[in-house]
């Protein structure tokens, strides 16, 4: 198994996981063969990546965070509380609650995210789909951080509605494939105070959930928005979700760019450190999430085809991979990058784009990159 991008390249391909639609339906079971109806079908509906059979990898298991019934019940949860706060009636957020506490049992017995190192994988660029990955994210930064079990649920619950304020914006708007002119973007950037607007209807006043909301998007140095608070004016909720929602958001494709790297990401949010983000935050965050994610296809030196079978919880720089591909290659070999530190991985194949370099400078509001390694 791998993870493909959904493009032509897949025609043909068996899907090694099931695909689920609204409210956890399923649409497409293991073992269905992508035809091009069905790569557009998916494509048309927001899908992005999916999970190929491919006898040369043979069977690998992902890395993800939580399980797929713990994501469906997060998702009927959200779709429900917004549908209501839609209609204007206040939503019974007990179901909200009940899917923090599902992503928080599954962190806890999860071996990768209690000792090891998990990816987010997203396959498809849904506003549901984002939160759920906030959520878990957030909520793997504050225990990192060593917060109450009160706390890191209020947070969970705060990053599963972070951006419940896009509800109310132009859907055109949010998925315009292009960049967004300065006007549209100001109509987005309201989604922050609309949001809180309407998690007060559901919260008392001073309730730290609604701090996700409202602060998501506010940076240290005061660049962000919606109040341009700087530093300790943001509250802590504010400063772990807004790394969760950045990471998130990066690593994932968008309706104008494709996603970036996750170890790009990584050099670009350490640099930013104590500049645009909480410290704390950000090494909670990557001494946890894989930068590799498994089921990736790499490029390594000597013109080899790699993927990722498995993370190496003593560096999230160097998984172990299968070389598939490449000169003299006639069987797959399994090799340890942590042992082999002379293997450089040069570029990575296919799912993301070259240019990702200038995109993430875009996002990240003119930080300077770092040098090439
Ligand atoms: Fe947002």
């Amino acid at each position: 198994m791998r993870v493909a991008r959904l493009q032509d390249a897949v025609i043909g391909s068996y899907l090694a996981l099931p695909i689920h639609g609204d409210g956890g339906r399923l649409m497409l079971g293991t073992g269905t063969r992508l035809s091009k109806r069905l790569v557009e079908s998916l494509k048309s509906r927001g899908y992005t990546k999916v999970a190929i059979k491919d006898p040369m990898v043979g069977d690998i298991e992902l890395d993800e965070a939580i399980s797929v019934e713990t994501r469906i019940q997060a998702e009927v949860a959200l779709t429900k509380s917004v549908t209501k706060l839609l209609a204007g009636r206040t939503p019974d957020l007990g179901p909200v609650y009940d899917a923090v506490d599902a992503i928080i049992g599954d962190l806890s017995k999860n071996s990768r995210t209690t000792s090891g190192l998990f990816s987010i994988q997203s396959y498809d660029s849904d506003t549901y789909t984002h939160s759920i990955n906030v959520c878990v994210l957030s909520i793997c930064i504050g225990r990192c951080l060593d917060w109450s079990f009160h706390k890191v649920r209020e947070l969970g619950v705060g990053a599963l509605l972070h951006d419940v304020g896009k509800i109310v914006m132009p859907l055109g708007l949010l998925n315009k494939p292009a960049r967004l002119t300065d006007e549209e973007y100001g109509i987005i950037k309201t989604h922050c105070e609309k949001g809180w607007g309407l998690l007060s209807e559901c919260f008392d006043a001073g309730s730290i959930v609604s701090k996700s909301a409202m602060e998501h998007h506010e940076r240290l140095d005061g660049s962000g928005y919606p109040k341009s608070l700087i530093e300790n004016q943001i509250s802590d909720i504010g400063r772990v979700t807004a790394v969760a929602d950045v990471y998130d958001a990066m690593t994932t494709d968008r309706p104008h760019r494709r996603a970036i790297f996750p170890e790009t990401v990584y050099a670009h949010m350490t640099q930013a450190k104590g500049v645009l983000f909480d410290g704390t935050a950000v090494d909670g965050l990557f001494s946890q999430v894989a930068l590799y994610p498994t089921g990736t296809i790499l490029s390594i030196w000597g013109g080899y085809i790699a993927v990722v079978t498995a993370q190496d919880p003593r560096s999230n720089f160097r998984p172990y991979v299968r070389i598939v591909g490449g000169p003299g290659i006639t069987k797959p070999i399994d090799v340890s990058l942590y042992s082999r530190p002379d293997i450089k991985i040069n570029l990575l194949l296919d799912d993301y784009p070259a240019d990702s370099r200038s995109m993430i400078a875009d996002e990240l509001q003119g930080i300077a990159l770092p040098t090439e390694k």
